[in-house]
């Protein structure tokens, strides 16, 4: 049988997944997976406060679907800001805001990554109540913010069919990040899924059943045909380096078995667990 090979790589396919995002996809921040995201925001969050040169600090979650990692930020920084180019993934990130309380406005991508770099912000006053915004942009077109953020995470939103689009969605979202500031990657991780393929074959669990091709490039087509780029250690620090960014931490962000058996990647309790990578970097 043959399978057509497509990605997610339009803002509608993201607007019709987005209902069961949480039920269907990995995801870190899901209960039982420690994710230690939410202790380097709030240590970053206080070196912030305690620096009293600046108080108009950019935050930035590119590709923020349902806002996991904007929550954690959010009210708490003078400006924060999610940018996805799915509506609905930007509505579910609203309602959420608004569940904890922060207001935020919608914005289309001119207006919206205007306003990252709007010089209007410099004199700002310490008291000045933070701003949150959810702005409608691909990740593919950021010249509009080049070195205007001070720090941002990308939580698995590097998610294209091919390594041309993929590199492209982080050379532009790391450009955006200015000299000194830092950045939260999730990256999906090509020896996590060589790994699993590995159990599968000692298991006997037949390939067929997952459809399966893994280019030597690193695209993995699953059995609906769903393409994905996927990326191995050293890549992502040839990718850092092409643009200054130094690798400060590259590590197994890992996933319980019961977790990935309940979304049907297989389950082998006792064996290493299935992993993306996490990794901070700091722009040069
Ligand atoms: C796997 S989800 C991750 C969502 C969120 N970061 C999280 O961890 O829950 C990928 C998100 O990236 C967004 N995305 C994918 N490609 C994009 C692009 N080219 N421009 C803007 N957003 C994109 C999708 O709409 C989706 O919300």
């Amino acid at each position: 049988m043959s399978i057509v090979a497509h990605g997610k790589q339009r803002a509608a396919d993201w607007d019709a997944f987005s209902a069961n995002y949480h039920a269907e996809s990995v995801t870190p921040f899901s209960d039982g997976v420690r994710f230690r995201l939410r202790s380097d925001l709030r240590r970053l969050m206080r070196q912030w406060q305690a620096d009293d040169r600046r108080s108009d600090h950019v935050f930035v979650d590119f590709g923020c679907g349902p806002g996991d990692a904007l929550e954690l930020v959010a009210g708490k920084v003078p400006l924060s800001v999610g940018i996805d180019f799915s509506p609905k993934m930007l509505s579910l990130a609203a309602e959420r805001l608004r569940r904890r309380g922060v207001p935020s406005e919608r914005l289309n991508s001119k207006q919206g990554l205007d306003r990252i770099c709007a010089d209007d912000r410099r004199g700002r006053a310490v008291n000045e109540a933070p701003q949150t915004l959810l702005v409608q942009a691909d990740l593919r077109k950021l010249r509009r913010i080049r070195g205007c953020v001070d720090a941002a995470t990308s939580i698995n939103s590097i998610c294209a069919s091919n390594t041309c689009d993929a590199s492209q969605m982080f050379r532009e979202m790391a450009r955006s990040i200015r000299p000194g500031g830092v950045f939260f990657i999730v990256w999906p991780a090509l020896e996590s899924l060589e790994y699993l393929f590995e159990l599968d074959r000692r298991a006997g669990r037949p390939p067929e059943e997952r459809n399966e091709i893994l280019g030597s490039d690193g695209v993995n087509v699953d059995a609906s045909g769903y393409a994905l780029k996927l990326f191995r250690a050293d890549e992502i620090r040839a990718l850092c380096g092409d643009v200054s960014m130094v690798v400060e931490t590259i590590e197994k962000l890992s996933y319980p078995w019961t977790y990935m058996n309940e979304l049907g990647w297989g389950y082998y309790p006792g064996r290493p667990r299935l992993w993306d990578w996490y990794v901070i970097a700091q722009m040069a």
